[in-house]
């Protein structure tokens, strides 16, 4: 009789890490004093050197699992720049840009995009509404899409008239669940973990049809924003309150590794916001 450890391995695929390269922006102007989102509260208060030391930690894990981790300069006044994950969608070298929804975001659009010019991509100035990979997702080789609060489903066909590649729209219809990144995480480049509740109807038959393996998250892991969470294949650096997560992954031979952003989840993200990638 095999032990159960031996059980588990059996059936348990082996994950392979792929080290990363990814963009960040420090939180140094962070604060909430608009509300764009449900979970954005100016009344409440916010504690800017809290959300660095926290946004440090994520830095240093990266660090600590080999990515290249690259930065873009804080601006003051932007204190959303720290959710780097909406500067853009990056594959093959091309960035497409970002155009953000509410106007107190829109500046962070060039910021991203000078960044993105002066790092050696070729830069792609958006026509249509959208905030970059905070809802568009690319797993194997397709783009998982979000729409319903923030990117427009037009962005879509831009998309896969840039990229060449597959993009499926997906619905979003739980404002707290307002990126497509808060809603999946891609684990690797056949599965993704996803929140149910957070789709219509046709989304959520996509999804069983292409997932049927996917990990189904609790509705109190994605009550702390626990999807939004960040895998090379092998590493998912997830939010640590998120146990049902954590556990699953586990048992399907990922490594979670958890990080607390409390602070950032008061402007309503977590560690994929943080997390912009960068293919080359
Ligand atoms: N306060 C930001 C907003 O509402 C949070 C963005 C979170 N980013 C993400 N990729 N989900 O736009």
């Amino acid at each position: 009789m095999p032990t159960d450890v031996e059980e588990a391995v059996a059936v348990t695929p082996a994950r392979t890490p792929v080290k990363r390269t990814v963009l960040m922006c420090k939180p140094e102007y962070f604060t909430v004093v608009y509300r764009i989102n449900p979970w954005m509260d100016p009344a409440l208060p916010t504690d800017t050197s809290l959300a660095v030391t926290q946004w440090q930690a994520l830095y240093d894990v990266y660090i600590g699992l080999g990515y290249d981790v690259q930065l873009i300069d804080p601006i003051d006044g932007l204190p959303d720049m720290v959710y780097a994950a909406n500067g853009g969608f990056v594959i093959d070298n091309i960035a497409y840009g970002a155009s953000f929804t509410y106007p107190q975001r829109q500046p962070e659009g060039p910021a991203y995009m000078d960044w993105f010019r002066e790092n050696g991509f070729d830069v792609r100035v958006p026509a249509e509404i959208n905030e970059g990979e905070g809802d568009f997702l690319l797993v194997g080789d397709t783009i998982l899409a979000g729409t319903g609060f923030r990117s427009d489903s037009n962005s879509h066909d831009e998309l896969g008239t840039i990229f060449g590649r597959e993009v499926v729209t997906l619905g979003l219809v739980n404002p707290s669940f307002y990126h497509l990144d808060t809603a999946i995480a891609k684990l690797d480049e056949t599965n993704i973990a996803y929140l149910p509740s957070a789709f219509d109807e046709p989304s959520l038959a996509i999804l069983r049809e292409r997932y049927p393996d996917a990990i189904i998250a609790t509705e109190e892991d994605a009550a702390i924003l626990g999807l939004n969470s960040y895998s090379d294949g092998y590493n998912v650096v997830i939010a640590s309150r998120a146990k049902d997560f954590e556990r699953q992954l586990r048992e399907r031979g990922y490594n979670p590794i958890g990080v607390d952003l409390s602070e950032l989840l008061l402007g309503g993200g977590g560690v994929k916001c943080c997390t912009l990638e960068l293919r080359r």
